[in-house]
């Protein structure tokens, strides 16, 4: 793990030495196609943006980016949908303590584009939240899969993260470097036990609060 940036004891320390424990247990969404369907949990009754222009496109492996991405459909009346993985993420593949597991092996190899296994529907949409994990200090590679497979140009895209400890500003970097015809918008790292209140925040930041 020689080229990392990172410095990986300190998001050890906070956000525990195993991968297979999420921050947080979100219910399993309902899932049409591609499109995963909201969970009306949270009262967002006088924040909703109604922007149907909107969606959301994740990815998350231990739940704590989908809690997000759950929270912020509810804000902003998005649609949803999840970057799934032709090949699926096992627990040993995200153990970051093994520096040859798969999830390290591909961070440090700039080259690695990670197959999505279903075809993302970008049509209409104007704005895109694009939310993932940190990994290593970026996005994992699979967004710049998703970057480099779609038309993003005059698309707006608001990147947000979670993470054990690190901030998005290296992946907002990245996808800023990918897609040089897109809006990208501050980015955020978000608490998935505060999200409503982060979320809301970081909208109103960004202009993207109706
Ligand atoms: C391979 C790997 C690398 C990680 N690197 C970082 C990191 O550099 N900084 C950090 O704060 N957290 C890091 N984490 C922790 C994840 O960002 C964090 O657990 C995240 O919330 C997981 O999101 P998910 O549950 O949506 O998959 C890493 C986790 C994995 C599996």
């Amino acid at each position: 793990m020689k080229s990392m940036k990172y410095s990986m004891p300190l998001f050890m320390m906070l956000s525990g030495c195993t991968t297979t424990t999420s921050m947080v247990s979100p219910p399993a969404p309902l899932t049409t196609g591609n499109v995963v369907e909201p969970l009306p949990t949270v009262d967002t009754s006088e924040t909703t943006v109604n922007d149907q222009a909107s969606v959301i496109i994740y990815f998350s492996n231990t739940g704590n980016t989908e809690s997000v991405a759950l929270v912020l459909q509810q804000i902003t009346d998005s649609d949803l949908v999840e970057i799934q993985p032709l090949q699926p993420y096992t627990n040993e593949d995200l153990d970051y303590t093994n520096d040859d597991c798969r999830a390290n092996r591909e961070q440090n190899d700039e080259s690695a584009r990670p197959q999505i296994a279903n075809t993302i529907d970008l049509d209409g949409y104007t704005t895109i939240y694009l939310g993932f994990p940190i990994w290593w200090g970026n996005a994992p590679r699979i967004i710049q899969t998703l970057l480099e497979t779609y038309d993003f140009s005059g698309k707006t895209i608001a990147p947000f993260c979670t993470s054990g400890s690190s901030g998005i500003s290296q992946a907002v970097r990245m996808i800023e470097t990918e897609v040089t015809e897109a809006i990208v918008t501050e980015g955020t790292r978000i608490d998935p036990d505060n999200a409503i209140t982060e979320l809301t925040q970081w909208l109103e930041t960004i202009g993207l609060d109706g």
